[in-house]
């Protein structure tokens, strides 16, 4: 039975108080000496609303999972869409430009959109309708990719497991090695990676001296290492994530990077988790995928999506890869693990967003996909000229949608609450991505032209 909610209070109850919401007026007052939740007893809880007026809310039996309690603070980019509210409420008829968030603002190419919409009529015909797919995704689209992507990598359809998109896959993976893992990450780096290791139970909590996590290796990369980590001074860990061209430093490693780092992952016998989602930005001869590195398919898997090639932030498609190479400790293989997540957790990427993902490696497909990364490229040189222009010291650009401006000595969120308040144009302070990122601001290129032409007209009268 679920537990009966007492109305009355007792008198000496509100001997400890606690915040139930971040910053809502509803407090809650929870009597620690006599209801501390014991399997049969009832919890009471006395609200203290601003007015004073006193409510008495129901609250179940069930904990807090106490992984998630050791999240800090919110996710990065729900706050910064809060900060861009608020500022909006402040100024009502700003013309508020976002190179904030990352998210995609081009439309999707015809040739990609008339294939879903195809696809989705069919969905109405006898001939043309289909229910659940395979867990692991469409045959033909598994095949295309392998192809279009890893063509001579020894990479095969079978390798592939279609998903919902990159970030999806993170937990899926974090599920497939469990609580038990230790892992390393980029800092800064694309804060997934450490909000769901740490939501799967694998670190310490969060010290607020350090901006870190407990048990994550954090390995820094700024510009005095070339964005690439010291791997001589970096302990080993079971995982490694990895993100290359890296968001948000928008750096990509070179091949000899890339090299040193699947030796290290060898000489460790750990695993990369290596997130290619931005490959197609790279304009050096940096490598595309972890799998051009020989011996790479021992020890590394890599994600990869449509969202930031297609615009398909929306849509939903991304992709996994998986050697049969990759084998744990006791000889099973990786992939055959993640098959059962997958089979578990997941009922396989929609049929229209596949058959959006097939029209997207058709011959049109890859030229519409690369007049769109072009377009975006073509951006940042506008951002990197516009900062550069006034003296900043800014990396990225070349090879990713991001660029990476450099303040030294001041915080990255009050870099971020200036330019907000006098230009209205939302960024992302360095230090959500880790405490490596202190001091910089990430400015995306993926916004309308017109959009980011204004946006360097304001940066370029604040900043002269
Ligand atoms: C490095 C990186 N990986 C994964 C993702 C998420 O991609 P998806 O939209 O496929 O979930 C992002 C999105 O910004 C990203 O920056």
């Amino acid at each position: 039975m679920a537990s009966s909610l007492q109305l009355s209070t007792p008198p000496h109850f509100s001997s400890k108080r606690s915040s139930l919401f971040a910053d809502g007026g509803l407090k809650i007052t929870r009597s620690s000496k006599l209801f501390l939740p014991s399997k049969s007893d009832v919890l009471v809880c006395r609200c203290v609303a601003t007015s004073s007026t006193e409510k008495t809310v129901y609250t179940t039996k069930v904990p807090r999972n106490a992984n998630i309690a050791k999240l800090n603070a919110g996710y990065l980019f729900p706050e910064i869409s809060r900060r861009r509210s608020a500022h909006m409420l402040k100024y009502p008829d700003a013309q508020v430009i976002s190179l904030g968030i990352g998210d995609t603002t081009e439309p999707i190419p015809d040739v990609i959109t008339s294939a879903m919409a195809t696809r989705s009529h069919e969905l109405s015909t006898f001939e043309g309708y289909s229910g659940y797919g395979a867990e692991q995704g469409d045959k033909k689209l598994r095949g295309a990719i392998a192809s279009t992507y890893y063509g001579d990598l020894g990479i095969e359809e079978s390798d592939i497991f279609i998903s919902d998109g990159a970030k999806c896959d993170i937990s899926r993976l974090q599920l497939v090695f469990g609580a038990n893992v230790r892992i390393a990450v980029q800092d800064p780096t694309y804060p997934a990676y450490v909000d769901s290791g740490v939501i799967m139970g694998q670190t310490g909590s969060f010290q607020k001296d350090v901006e870190k996590y407990g048990n994550i290796e954090y390995m820094r990369c700024n510009p005095d290492n070339g964005f690439f980590p010291d791997l001589s001074t970096v302990p080993r860990t079971d995982i490694i994530f990895f993100c290359s061209p890296n968001n948000p430093t928008g750096s990509a490693a070179s091949r000899k990077q890339l090299t040193q780092l699947v030796q290290f992952a060898k000489d460790n016998g750990s695993i990369i988790i290596y997130d290619s989602a931005y490959a197609m930005y790279i304009s050096d001869d940096s490598p595309r995928s972890i799998f051009e590195i020989p011996g790479a398919k021992e020890v590394a898997l890599e994600i990869s999506s449509f969202s930031k090639y297609a615009g398909f932030t929306g849509v939903r498609l991304g992709w996994t890869a998986i050697p049969k190479e990759l084998l744990f400790s006791d000889g099973l293989p990786v992939a055959k693990d993640f098959n059962r997540i997958v089979c578990t957790s997941f009922n396989g990427a929609s049929n229209i967003a596949q058959a959006g993902g097939l029209a997207c490696l058709s011959s049109e497909g890859l030229k519409a996909m690369g007049d769109v990364v072009g377009f975006y490229k073509e951006n940042t040189e506008i951002i990197v000229d516009t900062f550069t222009s006034l003296g900043f010291n800014v990396y990225g650009g070349k090879n990713a949608p991001y660029v990476w401006v450099h303040f030294p000595g001041r915080s990255s969120w009050d870099v971020f609450a200036e330019i907000l308040e006098k230009t209205h144009v939302v960024t992302t302070p360095g230090s959500g991505f880790g405490p490596g990122g202190e001091g910089f601001v990430r400015v995306s290129a993926f916004g309308h032209r017109e959009n980011i032409l204004e946006a360097s007209k304001r940066l370029k009268q604040l900043f002269k």
